[in-house]
């Protein structure tokens, strides 16, 4: 752990909360970078895995006194957390009834963080009900998300970790480009950008910063460059022709064809391919 890391406030009220709780030392700076702006706001924060409540107590001193701090697990004995002035609702995070009813008595909320069962389909299902009921400007938090590459208790990696849940909003996020032409749904609506941190996923969320890009252009006169894009290949082969053999060019077919060949061709694909795959193999070792 770093020495910045100690000085943070959620550290040091984490340290010294009355009720055990369990973090992870890379933890507290996320919560410093995602989490000050809301201090001292008249927020509502819901936190699911209450456990022995330790984290309840410390996210009370760190929002403060306007903050509403609420609880979800699935253990009934957690119920006990509502002496310490919590409200604490007993359900799982995967059942849609649960959220249904807690979201009907509690309206929308501005902050929810997931520390419960860690589990694909319980991180999935947290993001997929929440999803409509937080405020613009608010997040949803899924901790732990190191679960993704863990085979015992959670079968991953996996086609259908929460990890490539986030690839598919990845895409979602994508579609508010005006050059794709797909429909845009809820993801695409309310999710303006996710942050990946070691084991902490962030989804920030503002339905009014969603909308479809348009291009658009400074004012100065209209001038395009050359884009060279495709011109990083036979770049001597290609001098070469134009110097020695330009009448090949002037044949349009064969024009065609070098074109074909030197700029766009399936030959090019395959070996940034084979570079693109050298490159993947050696950032996963
Ligand atoms: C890691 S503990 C929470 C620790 C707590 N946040 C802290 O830092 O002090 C996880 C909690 O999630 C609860 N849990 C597990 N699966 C759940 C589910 N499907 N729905 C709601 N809570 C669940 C467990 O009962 C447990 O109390």
């Amino acid at each position: 752990m770093n020495k910045e890391s100690r000085e943070l406030a959620t550290y040091k009220l984490f340290k010294t909360s009355k009720k055990f709780s369990l973090k992870w030392s890379s933890y507290f700076q996320v919560y410093e970078k995602i989490f000050s702006k809301y201090r001292k706001k008249k927020i509502k924060f819901v936190e699911i895995g209450v456990a022995n409540g330790g984290s309840l107590l410390m996210w009370k001193k760190f929002f403060g006194k306007n903050a509403e701090i609420i609880g979800i697990d699935l253990n009934p004995d957690t119920k006990k957390m509502e002496k310490y002035g919590f409200k604490i609702y007993i359900g799982s995070q995967i059942d849609p009834v649960f959220w249904k009813d807690f979201f009907k008595k509690e309206g929308k909320i501005d902050l929810i963080l997931d520390d419960g069962g860690h589990k694909n389909l319980q991180q999935i299902s947290t993001v997929h009900y929440c999803l409509p009921h937080i405020k613009d400007g608010g997040k949803i938090i899924i901790e732990d998300t190191v679960t993704n590459y863990l085979k015992k208790e959670f079968n991953n990696p996996s086609k259908y970790s929460f990890i490539n849940f986030c690839n598919l909003i990845i895409e979602m996020i994508h579609r508010r480009s005006g050059l794709l032409h797909k429909k845009l749904n809820i993801y695409s609506r309310k999710i303006y950008s996710i942050n990946f941190f070691e084991s902490i996923v962030v989804f920030s969320i503002n339905s009014k910063k969603c909308f479809k890009s348009k291009e658009i252009y400074s004012k100065a006169k209209k001038e395009w460059e050359v884009d060279y894009r495709h011109h990083d290949y036979f770049t001597e082969t290609k001098k070469l022709i134009n110097k020695k053999y330009n009448f090949l060019n002037k044949i349009n077919i064969i024009r065609k064809l070098l074109r074909k060949l030197f700029y766009r061709s399936a030959l090019i694909n395959f070996y940034e391919k084979q570079k693109i795959k050298k490159l993947f193999k050696y950032i996963k070792n």
